[in-house]
């Protein structure tokens, strides 16, 4: 996707070929930078701190862990100790589990001197393919959203919650994808975007992300959609997933259940965009199978932006003493969901498995 017209990805093998490349998420929207990742260490903390985040981008961000963990000791001993330290950053977005687990099946077999260019080679094409996952998604929610507006002949207002756009993923984005296809087409719609507390995803990743490519968007607070939908103005929620069960199950950032069952109550349609490394067929009971991540309190307490000066601050919203609790996503029951979109197509959560036999 485009910044100030040029064309970037979240995630790159730098010039030199030595190290991994990254946008820090964690300056964004005032400050927009690029961290080199040389260790394993540094992969695994950028993850853990979330410089990088959003499931499919955790995924490339942990393959690429696994080649610098091989620049360091290439041998078995050191595959298992980079899977297990990367496994270790975040445990609810199963892309990560999985792109550790491809690597592990590629190298593995491998005498460990002829592992790094092949790791190298895979890490790409786990972010190339990441990138046209999240492209085909982007195609069959267009169709969704045009259909939608021929029918209505309204400009369209989608919500949307955290940030599932090409920051959270390689490039395209999920969740987003449909809607950046759906404008470059031509067709009117204005996004809803949730603030999404406490790390702000909404505010400061989704608003930047969609004013860099000129979709018309508001940021609400996160209590404000249930109230928007009752007063008919959002036409549909799209999200997108850090893991999904077999039978439709959507884990997703810590509001989405709430904004799912509004949705319920509304008749708004509820569709989660989730390629398919987020969809964990070995589980069937979202709610009771997901591990949840619960992230320090610290980031309820304190909230981060800039001053009217310009400087960079950060500010203490709870009093003295009171304790704070983060749990950082929530699991949205099938019954909620009216669809899943896939890079195959859209599909009824039950109907997911049907759409993938393989
Ligand atoms: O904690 P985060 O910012 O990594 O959470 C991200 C989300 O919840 C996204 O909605 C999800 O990963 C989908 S990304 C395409």
């Amino acid at each position: 996707m485009k910044i100030r017209g040029d064309l970037w990805r979240t995630i790159w093998r730098s010039a030199d070929g030595l190290a991994v490349e990254v946008i820090d998420q964690t300056c964004l929207p005032h400050t927009f930078a690029v961290r080199r990742l040389q260790t394993l260490a540094d992969a695994a903390y950028a993850i853990k701190a979330m410089q990088v985040r959003g499931a499919p981008l955790i995924g490339a961000a942990a393959a690429y862990g696994m080649v610098l963990g091989l620049r360091e000791r290439s041998d078995d001993a050191g595959l298992e100790e980079a899977a297990q330290a990367l496994m270790a950053t975040r445990p609810t977005a199963v892309n990560l589990r999985w792109a550790v687990q491809r690597m592990l099946q590629v190298l593995q077999p491998l005498p460990a001197a002829a592992r790094i260019e092949t790791a190298w080679r895979e890490a790409a094409s786990i972010c190339d393919e990441d990138v046209a996952l999240n492209q085909a998604i982007g195609g069959h929610g267009l169709a969704l959203l045009s259909e939608l507006y021929l029918k209505t002949g309204a400009p369209l207002n989608v919500l949307t919650h955290c940030n599932a756009g090409w920051l959270a993923t390689v490039d395209w984005g999920t969740a987003l994808a449909p809607i950046y296809r759906a404008f470059d087409a031509g067709i009117p719609l204005h996004v809803w975007v949730d603030e999404t507390r406490p790390r702000n995803q909404g505010a400061s990743l989704t608003a930047w992300e969609l004013g860099q490519h000129g979709v018309p968007h508001t940021v609400i607070a996160d209590n404000a959609g249930g109230h928007l939908m009752q007063h008919g103005e959002v036409d549909m929620v799209i999200v997108g997933a850090d893991r999904v069960t077999a039978v439709g199950d959507v884990c997703n950032k810590i509001g989405t259940y709430l904004k799912a069952l509004a949705a319920f109550d509304n008749r708004v349609p509820f569709y989660a965009a989730v390629p398919s490394p987020t969809i964990d067929w070995g589980i069937i009971d979202g709610v009771r199978e997901i591990p949840i991540e619960e992230r320090d309190a610290n980031e309820v307490a304190w909230v981060q932006g800039r001053m009217e000066n310009g400087d960079a601050c950060r500010v203490n919203v709870l009093p003295a003493g009171s304790a704070a609790a983060n749990p950082a996503f929530d699991v949205t029951p099938a019954r909620l969901v009216t669809g899943i979109i896939t890079e195959r197509g859209i599909a009824a959560p039950h109907a997911l498995r049907t759409m993938f036999p393989d």
